[in-house]
């Protein structure tokens, strides 16, 4: 076997050994896109999404089947985020204390502000308006 036979035979099995591995980062993320709402990944307005009750002062809470984060600061006021993660689109989960991380690729966000604490992701997440209802927490309309 020439020089060239072997070079040429090295580049063939490292391209067929990368093609499974890009496939299957397109299968994770094709899944992550299925979690998805269509538009901009946040619950139509008036959307309930728990009691006020549920988050205490300084704490957060996530509302799974909405995809949102809500978060009450030390004097009271709610803010609330997507958990849509704002890197390639996975739905976050995981809570401690403030800090939502993405168990995709290692994001973590501080649900207080919305703000990136941890990378990949770069762009804060994205708030959902909300208020309070009878002692519940709804989505309303951006102001
Ligand atoms: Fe990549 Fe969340 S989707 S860190």
């Amino acid at each position: 076997m020439s020089g060239s036979d072997d070079l040429r035979r090295r580049t063939v099995l490292r391209g067929a050994a990368l093609t499974p591995v890009a496939g299957l980062a397109l299968t994770g993320c094709a899944g992550a896109e299925d979690d998805r709402d269509s538009s901009s990944g946040t619950p139509q307005p008036g959307t309930a999404l728990g009691p006020e009750s549920d988050v205490p002062a300084g704490g957060s809470k996530v509302f799974d089947q909405q995809k949102v984060v809500v978060s009450r600061t030390e004097d009271g006021a709610l803010k609330a985020w997507s958990t849509v993660c704002t890197h390639a689109g996975c739905v976050m989960t995981q809570l401690e204390g403030t800090t939502i991380t993405c168990g995709c690729h290692g994001s973590r966000f501080d649900a207080a502000n919305g703000q990136v604490l941890n990378p990949p992701a770069t762009v804060p997440l994205t708030e959902v308006p909300v208020k309070v209802e009878n002692g519940k927490i709804v989505t309303a309309e951006a102001s």
